[in-house]
């Protein structure tokens, strides 16, 4: 198989809890994974073409500059028709993802159900509190294009959102994260063992774990460790529980609860909280509260990561910018603009990190190469949505910042 070629929708690995596509369903996903590569590879550099030869002329007739941010790129490349062009085939393509797994999920949701709660009541991973409120910047809007976000119920107690974001994620990231859609947590569990060498966390909790496609394979990683995953929307919560005990996974739990307020855990807590594309949904006003939560549930010496894309600094080309924020404007994503142009370690160290004890590094998610041989390395990005993340990192000082500073006074 070629490597240009994305693994076909039949390798996707079976666990009990996803959901069974058919011949023409599994067909329409293997169509939108060769689609999205042909957007973000071939047809994606044309955006580029009609920049420099188009756009960036006309606007520097007009102006008598170049365009000083991401945002005027937008709004010129907005009236360029190849542009246009591009953009709607690729919301198209979000839009039919979402209806192909919405339709495999809905036609088996009685089943996937069923199996759901047989899984749950067999074992003790799930902990539901429906006095957890969803937050706005949830509820607000069906996030990348998904109906329903993660928390709406298409009947009380199911699972078809969650079904439904498994099913079909395969086909947004071309098969990039592996045969369980888990290769961000192996890339994070694989950096720690390589760059922490004797640490064992005891106890890990991962916050907006979502189905526990990245919070399982820490607690395989380290099975000696008990891992909380928390999220605030139900529905995940129940089918990450199943996926995870169908997998055979027991060191783990999935809790009902906010970042926001981690008060169900006493301080100095958790030897490593982690969040993967977890801080881009939430809201400017949330984050620093949901960090500072982080800080205080940590012990000290304890590591915080956070797994995101890179972070708009200024040593990134404003084109680049601008294709990452394509998101932002036609995918359903309202905070990714904003959460990627924040000086994100300032924000971190305002909930308590100091600037020394942060570190960003590059994790890279682990396909499976055996099942997935033309999975890509990560050369063709897809701006929000291929697998190269930056890992924003910061240890918590072991001894408190006040004591610190009284000690260099
Ligand atoms: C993009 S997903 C994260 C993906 C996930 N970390 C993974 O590894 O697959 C964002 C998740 O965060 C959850 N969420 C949003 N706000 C939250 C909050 N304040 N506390 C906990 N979870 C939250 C959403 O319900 C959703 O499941």
């Amino acid at each position: 198989m070629s490597a240009e070629i994305p693994p076909p929708y039949t390798a996707l690995q079976r666990h009990p809890m996803m959901a069974q596509a058919d011949h023409d369903e599994a067909s329409r996903f293997n169509f939108l994974t060769q689609f999205n590569r042909y957007l973000s590879g071939d047809l994606g550099k044309g955006n580029w073409l009609a920049y420099e030869n188009r756009v960036l002329p006309a606007f520097e007739a007009i102006h008598g500059r170049s365009p000083e941010n991401r945002e005027e790129i937008r709004v010129a490349m907005n009236q360029d028709p190849w542009h246009r062009t591009w953009s709607a085939l690729k919301r198209n393509s979000m839009e039919m993802r979402q209806q192909n797994g919405r339709q495999i999920v809905l036609r088996q949701l009685d089943e996937l159900d069923a199996k759901a709660k047989a899984y749950n009541e067999a074992s003790d991973l799930l902990e539901l509190d429906p006095s957890v409120e969803q937050p706005l910047y949830v509820t607000c809007v069906d996030i990348h294009c998904q109906p329903g976000s993660y928390h709406t119920e298409e009947r009380p107690g199911d699972v078809a959102v969650a079904a439904n974001y498994d099913v079909g994620l395969f086909a947004t990231t071309g098969g990039a994260l592996g045969s369980l859609n888990d290769g961000g947590g192996q890339a994070v569990v694989g950096w720690i063992k390589e760059n922490c060498l004797d640490w064992s966390p005891e106890r890990v909790l991962d916050v907006g774990c979502t189905v526990g496609h990245n919070a399982v394979p820490i607690a395989q990683g380290f099975p000696e460790a008990e891992v909380i995953g928390i999220d605030t929307a139900a529905p995940v919560l129940r089918y990450g529980a199943a996926r995870a005990a169908s997998l055979g996974v027991s060191n783990i739990k999935f809790v009902q609860a906010s970042g926001e307020d981690l008060s169900r855990f006493p301080d100095n807590h958790f030897d490593w909280v982690q969040t993967t594309m977890f801080l881009h949904e939430t809201s400017a006003s949330a984050m620093p509260r949901i960090l500072s939560e982080c800080h205080r549930v940590l012990k000290p010496g304890g590591l915080l990561l956070h797994v995101e894309q890179p972070q708009y600094g200024p040593d990134m080309p404003r084109f680049e910018q601008f294709l990452r924020d394509w998101d932002a404007y036609n995918n359903n994503e309202p905070f990714w603009s904003a959460m990627h142009g924040v000086d994100l370690k300032a924000v971190i160290e305002e909930a308590g990190f100091p600037l020394e004890e942060q570190f960003v590094t590059g994790v890279r998610a682990i396909p499976d190469k055996t099942l997935f041989p033309g999975s890509p390395d990560g050369d063709k990005e897809d701006y929000g949505r291929a697998a190269i993340w930056n890992a924003y990192g910061a240890w918590k000082p072991k001894v408190s910042n006040e004591i610190a500073k009284e000690i260099s006074a």
